[in-house]
């Protein structure tokens, strides 16, 4: 197996990544830093490690859904210390989560130890969908809707355009739902931020196929069959 994909499939970030991190000799195999990306390895008996990190591909694969509630980071150390999604699951493999969810961001996060099939599942290319409930205070003007559907512009530049619906309006609070395919930083924050309406509470329900269903704050569980084929389908 090629040295790059070896780390890729350990999950030690994308191909692309791995690539760099082997381009700046913090790869070394039995020993010795290694710079050249395809290198060829026997992943039974060589020994990889990153920043003096022992790296092994997993043994079995695992794939969760879970509920990430507000307040957890997906960080598997957070510098500030506060609690990471990582606390609430209990597992005997190295699990990484496929993308990320703000720290005030609640619901459906992905986890597994399949570093080809996260980034399969990450990858803008298969223009997943992402749904989203959005709550803001006060009402929402039809316009301001449509300038959210189009793609706000923030410094210059435009955002995605993105399938916002109006769903309801009830004591002085407005719930949207909204679909995006890309995932770029605080994407729906920034485009509620950009018509002044700041948002109250975020929570993701889907991932293409997969949804949060009724699964409790916090809880997780396998997915199934049906949902790792809904993922990787395209
Ligand atoms: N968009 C955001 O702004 N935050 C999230 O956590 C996810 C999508």
């Amino acid at each position: 197996m090629r040295l790059n994909k070896f780390l890729s499939n350990s999950g030690v970030a994308s191909r692309r990544k791995c690539d760099q991190i082997i381009a700046e000799g913090k790869v070394t195999v039995n020993g010795k830093v290694v710079t050249e990306m395809g290198l060829q390895i026997n992943e039974k008996k060589d020994k990889i490690a990153v920043e003096g990190r022992a790296i092994a591909l997993p043994s079995s694969f695992v794939y969760i859904k879970l509920h990430k509630p507000k307040g957890y980071a997906c960080t598997a150390h957070d510098e500030k210390g506060r609690k990471t999604i990582f606390d609430l699951v209990k597992s005997e493999e190295r699990l990484f989560s496929i993308g990320r969810l703000d720290y005030d961001t609640e619901g459906l996060i992905l986890l597994t130890n399949d570093g080809d099939f996260a980034n399969r599942v990450a990858h803008p290319r298969y223009h997943l969908e992402k749904e989203y409930q959005v709550t803001i205070e006060g009402e929402i003007k039809e316009s301001e809707l449509a300038v959210l559907r189009k793609g706000v512009v923030i410094d210059g530049e435009r955002l995605p355009s993105a399938g916002v619906k109006f769903k309801s309006f009830d004591n002085g609070f407005t719930k949207l739902s909204v679909i995006i395919d890309e995932g770029q930083n605080h994407q729906v924050r920034r485009m509620f931020e950009a018509i002044g309406k700041p948002i109250k509470l975020l929570k993701r329900v889907r991932i293409g196929g997969v949804r949060l269903g009724g699964l409790a704050r916090g809880a997780y569980k396998d997915l199934t069959e049906d949902e790792l084929n809904a993922l990787v389908k395209n």
